[in-house]
């Protein structure tokens, strides 16, 4: 029986104990009933009177040596910061390392939205949602689209592998889309505006992103004409960009309006030049929408409209790269 290496053996296992489950098998080990200063003792008891003298008082002070290991070891656990030992001073200012005093502000696309929400809200509006993974009943064909309509080529969409005989999902491509979803849900009087990301395989460049956000907008009662949608727009056009604004509608066409328009706004630049800027698509709600919907055309009538929310921020205030919105600098960012 080596004292020495039940003295080595115990050096190094203290140091590994972390918990209390480890310091218990520590002790079981060296100091138990059957542990090896037990067996230590049984063997000093063999041993002829010579050898008795030095051997038994070498393992008195083993037994020394490893009883204050364990003791140390349980200290040294309990001391281990828990997480109620951590106080934190909660009136400590945070650290931030640009200025202090300047709280965040909402991204600029949120807070155009939110513009334009308020707008259309103070001309009765409310404002709906809708999924941006979508089906193609929701984006394509209630809304006029047919099966083989291009727009619905899988090069200018993204669409979702599914088993084989699952209708695909798709990212939606358009607001649109939020059309359908409430027409399902909800009787006219309908009077909503639908902002959201929209998603398409486009080339990124200045004007282009393969994800960017429209503001849709749908009205439904009886008796609603084209001269509510010129009025409409013309009233948000100026709202959003100041009361001395021109609009002017081009024919154009969607399948799911008829007739459809594009609409502009005469745009002043600082250098004193002006250029007719295109928002968005409208039209009055094509009666084929409606029976999609099982809404009757020959009572109700409507108009829609959808615009590019960073179209408008961009113009508004004077952005001249569409990338610059997600790249989350800064330096861009804490302008608005
Ligand atoms: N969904 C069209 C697009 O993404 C925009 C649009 C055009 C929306 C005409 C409308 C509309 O509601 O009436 O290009």
């Amino acid at each position: 029986m080596n004292l020495d290496e039940i003295s080595a053996a115990a050096r190094a296992k203290v140091e590994a104990v972390k918990t209390a489950a480890q310091a218990e098998e520590f002790r079981i080990e060296f100091l138990g009933s059957k542990g090896l200063l037990k067996q230590a003792s049984d063997h000093l008891r063999t041993l002829e009177p010579v050898h008795k003298r030095e051997f038994g008082s070498k393992l008195n002070s083993l037994k020394k040596e490893i009883e204050e290991q364990y003791k140390a070891a349980t200290e040294r656990i309990k001391h281990v910061a828990t997480a109620a030992d951590v106080t934190i001073d909660i009136t400590e200012p945070g650290k931030i390392s640009v200025d202090p005093y300047t709280p965040g502000s909402l991204h600029i696309i949120n807070q155009t939205i939110d513009l334009l929400t308020e707008l259309f809200s103070r001309m009765g509006f409310s404002v709906a949602d809708g999924p941006e993974l979508e089906d193609e009943f929701h984006n394509f064909e209630a809304l006029n689209v047919p099966r083989h309509h291009p727009a619905r080529d899988p090069l200018d969409n993204f669409y979702l592998q599914r088993p084989a005989a699952a209708a695909p999902f798709m990212l939606r491509s358009q607001t649109s889309s939020v059309q359908i979803r409430v027409m399902e849900t909800r009787r006219p009087p309908i009077r909503i505006v639908a902002p959201g990301r929209v998603y398409r395989p486009d080339t990124v460049d200045a004007t282009h992103s393969w994800m960017f956000h429209q503001l849709e907008g749908l009205v439904i009662d009886r008796g609603i004409t084209m001269v509510d949608l010129k009025t409409c727009v013309d009233q948000f056009a100026k709202g959003f960009f100041g009361s001395d604004v021109q609009t002017r509608f081009r024919p154009s066409f969607f399948p799911f309006t008829e007739p459809s328009a594009e609409f502009d706004i005469l745009f002043h630049y600082a250098d004193g030049s002006s250029r007719w800027i295109e928002l968005g698509g409208c039209g009055m709600v094509d009666p084929n929408v409606l029976a999609a919907v099982n809404l009757d055309s020959d009572i109700y009538t409507g108009f829609a409209f959808g615009l590019g929310v960073e179209r408008v921020a961009m113009r508004r205030h004077g952005i001249e790269d569409i990338r610059a919105f997600y790249e989350n600098d800064l330096r861009f960012n804490a302008q608005f």
